[in-house]
């Protein structure tokens, strides 16, 4: 059979799935969890907020959401929300517990894999250890819509490797200068020695619109000039507002305590706006592949410095 017949018999048995494409196929077809990054160059732009308050308002759009804090350095999604870690990976290893029992369980129903149970040992597993991590996320992936990934903020080898594996990237930016240009310097790396090209942009701490749009303006005509075939979209922006310092003194996510303030109905159009964004590809989406470029880009790197 020639390719182009290969693909019309693909297509077709896509949209005919009782003419005998296998019922497996289908449901990988049918779920595939989206799996978002939420990175920036410079830190303290707001990005564990925003992955707590994406993640809540998540669950109330009717998703599963697993949440992984993925910043090794200083780790807070648990302190965040107030929760209190009780198992590591330790305990998945050591068969005491399965990888869903290690999880934590937040507002709305979201679960969170916090740094403090080992997430910086994950990049560090052997091979028998990564293929049983992959089977539990199988298991894990059934059962969840979307991986969330706070990835802590710079150009070190674990923000871009979270980066470089998950399909989709938010890069969150502030009007200050410093965080623009970290968030250039960011996507730049990403995009050229991570052949990266999709990217979305927040505006954070801003007093409006207008605002935010000159910021992404400025970005994106930068990076069109100087980075190749690069996608740059605005997803929107959250607004300075003293409601959201208020919430972390709580504990709490804001879009839970002050559900009116500002910056949680922009919170919650975001997580709509991410939604209604059609995956650019089902392709090596899910979480799966996920986890298996994870470990691929880390062996990469060792390789390529086992032959320096
Ligand atoms: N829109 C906003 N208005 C007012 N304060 C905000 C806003 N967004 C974030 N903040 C405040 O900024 C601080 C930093 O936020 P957050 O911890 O989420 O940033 P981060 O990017 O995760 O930082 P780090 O890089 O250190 O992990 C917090 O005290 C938070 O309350
Ligand atoms: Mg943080």
């Amino acid at each position: 059979m020639d390719q182009a017949k290969r693909l019309r018999t693909a297509m077709n048995q896509m949209q005919h799935p009782q003419e005998g494409i296998p019922i497996r196929s289908m449901e990988t077809i049918a779920h595939c969890p989206r799996v978002i990054s939420v990175t920036s160059g410079k830190g303290g732009v707001g990005k564990t907020n925003v992955v707590v308050n994406l993640a809540l308002a998540f669950t109330r759009l009717g998703k599963k959401v697993l949440v992984l804090d993925a910043d090794l350095g200083l780790a807070n999604i648990d302190v965040l929300l107030g929760l209190v870690p009780k198992y590591t990976i330790e305990h998945l290893f050591g068969g005491e517990k399965s990888f869903s029992e290690i999880l934590l369980e937040g507002p709305g129903g979201m679960r969170i894999l916090p740094a403090s149970s080992g997430v910086s040992d994950l990049v560090d597993l052997n091979e028998t250890q990564k293929l049983f991590l992959l089977d539990e996320m199988d298991l894990v992936a059934e059962e969840i819509d979307v991986l969330l990934i706070d990835t802590g903020a710079g150009i070190s080898s674990n923000v871009l490797y979270f980066n470089m594996a998950a399909q989709e990237s938010i890069v969150i930016t502030t009007p200050e200068p410093t965080s623009m240009t970290d968030a250039y310097a960011l996507i730049k790396v990403l995009s050229t020695q991570y052949q990266k090209k999709n990217f979305m942009m927040l505006v954070n701490f801003v007093s409006g619109e207008e605002e935010a749009k000159g910021v992404y303006r400025k970005i994106s005509k930068v990076a069109d000039h100087f980075l190749n075939c690069l996608s740059l979209d605005y997803l929107g922006f959250i607004p300075v507002d003293e409601k959201l310092p208020l919430a972390v003194r709580y504990q709490k996510p804001v879009l839970e305590i002050f559900p009116q303030a500002p910056s949680s109905r922009h919170l919650e159009n975001l997580a709509k706006a991410v939604f209604e964004r059609p995956m650019k590809s089902t392709e090596n989406g899910g979480i799966h592949f996920f986890w298996k470029r994870l470990f691929q880009s880390q062996k990469n790197r060792e390789d390529e410095r086992g032959t320096v």
